[in-house]
């Protein structure tokens, strides 16, 4: 039996249009070949809201937000804003309040694996082999959110790391109950040892990790987990972290996949859900065909599996994937020295390369 679904489009900024593209494509041919029915809708934040109406997220695209069940969103920023930090407005406040109207406070990151990338990250093979982390990034709170301060002779500024009890409560049972469907294992990661909101989170996770007396529970400090990540990726299942932290943590484990274009990530909380890369709107290669669409590929199967419960069509957009890895195509930041050079694919022939290879999964199975 089909579906019907209300996808609301937020191509952004930089290469976020050009990678969208494809993750939409991807959308409609699922649609195609299982009987679904998505409607699309496309709306404006970042620099590109910032241009045409002056707010990085304008309330038309709030409300078409809320109204929809799903959100696939590319990225954003500019480079204007980047060495400018005395500008007001900036197209990351786009984002930041949009997850916070939508109550997104629960990152999901996997860091998925595929062998033939073993290669492509600086990190060796043997001790990359096998591994297979789920990020759980806090995403609503935390010096994000706390108060900012400048003093009045601009010379001193602060943000405020600030945490509630049942902020930390709610992303901890999200984090428990999905190690109970993986390896039964989380490790939750804090400055306990200097800050006072860590050691609210740690006590929380304590409290909670109680409930699962199945999996295992580990708490470690951030700067250790951040060692322990490129030193032993494998001992790690479910990692649960703060907003600051997991943006760090999830930046350093984006090179355990190979690259930064590989990894997909859905924000979820209280309503609609929101799937994205975790790259940003990298300037440097926009409007290039350099951009690997895969991330935002692999973010609609994440839109399906968690969003919508369609575990069969994910499944089908991650075999894609892996089949053209497999196959030797690879996108310029995913490529080595051992790459074919008549296989390094642009954006937009890598999309239509999975646009063929979903068509082919779907009806051969
Ligand atoms: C991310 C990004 C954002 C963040 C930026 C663009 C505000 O780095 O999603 O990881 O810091 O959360
Ligand atoms: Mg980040």
């Amino acid at each position: 039996m089909g579906i019907k679904k209300n996808i609301l489009v937020i191509p952004g900024d930089g290469i976020g249009p050009e990678v969208t593209t494809w993750g939409k494509a991807i959308l409609e041919q699922i649609a195609a070949d299982f009987g679904h029915d998505f409607t699309f809708d496309e709306a404006l934040m970042g620099h590109a809201a910032i241009e045409a109406t002056g707010n990085p997220l304008p309330d038309e695209t709030l409300e078409k937000a809320k109204k929809s069940d799903a959100i696939l969103f590319g990225a954003v920023g500019h480079a204007m804003y980047d060495n400018d930090p005395s500008l007001k407005i900036r197209p990351e406040q786009g984002l930041l309040k949009i997850r916070k109207e939508l109550g997104l406070y629960a990152n999901l990151r996997p860091i998925l694996l595929f062998d033939e990338l073993l290669n492509a990250s600086s990190i060796k093979p043997s001790i990359l082999k096998g591994t297979d982390i789920l990020f759980f990034r806090e995403l609503t709170g935390d010096v994000y959110f706390g108060e900012k301060v400048r003093s009045e002779d601009r010379n001193t500024a602060s943000d405020l790391m600030i945490y509630h009890r049942y902020e930390v409560e709610r992303i901890a049972h999200k984090a428990f109950e999905a190690a109970m469907q993986r390896g039964k294992k989380l490790c939750s990661v804090d400055k306990a040892n200097v800050l006072e909101s860590s050691r609210l989170w740690r006590e929380t996770v304590q409290a909670i990790a109680k409930e699962y007396p199945e999996v295992t529970t580990e708490h470690m400090f951030i700067d250790n987990a951040a060692m322990q990540l490129i030193k032993d990726p494998k001992r790690f299942d479910v990692v649960l972290t703060a907003n600051l932290f997991g943006d760090i943590l999830t930046d350093e484990a984006s090179q355990i996949a190979g690259s930064m274009g590989m990894l997909a990530s859905a924000s979820i909380g209280d309503g609609t859900g929101f799937f994205e890369p975790i790259h940003g709107s990298a300037h440097d290669i926009t409007g290039k065909d350099l951009a690997n669409p895969l991330a935002s590929i692999l973010s609609v199967a994440l839109m399906l599996e968690i969003g919508f419960g369609l575990k069969e069509e994910a499944k089908v957009i991650i075999t894609a994937v892996d089949k053209a890895l497999k196959e030797g195509f690879r996108t310029n930041d995913i490529a080595d020295e051992t790459t074919n050079p008549y296989k390094v694919l642009g954006t937009k022939e890598m999309g239509k390369l999975l646009l063929k290879y979903i068509a082919q999964t779907t009806y051969t199975n």
